[in-house]
């Protein structure tokens, strides 16, 4: 089955009620219009604007999502937000493990998991994210590094259907700096490879590519084979230029 390319924005703690409503409906607007395009476009904002963020995207293509989940569906966790919360405010996705959530938050593999679970119980699409650090791709160990991610991460039940993976190597991350084409296709393949036996159809879960990506070098990273579409912070944050990467799919 061909995959179909996903470009998901991740807001961070960007976005207050003006500019984030207003980002919203020009992507909405813009998809709505452009007709069939050959891929998905996924935004997930803050928490406070999930709700209407998804209002404003009913009705065009444009796919919403939240950046992180609690385990629990509910219960005395002040601060936290569920997946059946996010489900409920209009969220279809969220991302699990995003390297700024396993650095600040102290969150490990099995943490990352039970959010995974925690979201396909909801009916959500966990975003999985993965990705080593500086010092692990030096000392010669990104790809030890990401295969154990991969296997911690990851939920019994996972499928192309209620999962995808984003790689996001730590170091490329809002730095301007992006592994090479090659340094790219050689983790996505080797991501690939991991899920074998570990997932059921291995070959139908997206890999998205993170980091640094932008509208100047996202049409190399998207024409790579294992690539299946881009987890894009900054670039998100100006809709000229997140539909410029999504066009690179087109
Ligand atoms: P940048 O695109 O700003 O490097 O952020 C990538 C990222 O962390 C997306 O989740």
């Amino acid at each position: 089955m061909a995959r179909r390319k996903l470009i998901a924005g991740n807001w961070k703690m960007n976005g207050l009620f003006g500019e984030g409503t207003t980002l919203a409906k020009t992507l909405a607007d813009r998809l709505a219009s452009a007709g069939p395009v050959g891929f998905d476009m996924l935004i997930c904002p803050p928490a406070t604007l999930v709700r209407t963020v998804a209002g404003l995207a009913a009705g065009s293509p444009l796919l919403v999502g939240g950046q992180d989940c609690h385990a629990k569906e509910k219960g005395a966790h002040t601060g936290d937000v569920s997946a059946e919360m996010l489900a409920d405010a209009g969220a279809g996705h969220v991302i699990v493990g995003h390297s700024e959530r396993r650095q600040d938050h102290r969150e490990s593999d099995a943490v990352v998991r039970a959010k995974a679970e925690a979201a396909h119980r909801a009916g959500l699409v966990a975003i999985v994210c993965v990705g080593e650090t500086r010092e692990e791709r030096d000392a010669g160990r990104a790809e030890e590094i990401v295969a154990r991610q991969v296997g911690g991460s990851l939920p019994e039940g996972a499928d192309g259907a209620n999962t995808v993976i984003a790689y996001e190597p730590v170091w490329a991350i809002g730095t301007g700096l992006t592994a090479t084409a090659a340094d790219v296709a050689g983790m996505h393949a080797h991501i690939r490879r991991e899920l074998e036996g570990k997932v059921a159809s291995p070959g139908e879960m997206r890999i998205l590519y993170g980091g640094s990506v932008k509208p100047s070098n996202a049409g190399e990273l998207m024409a790579i084979g294992d690539v299946d579409g881009a987890l894009v912070g900054g670039a998100s944050l100006v809709a000229d230029d997140f539909w410029a990467i999504a066009e690179t799919c087109r």
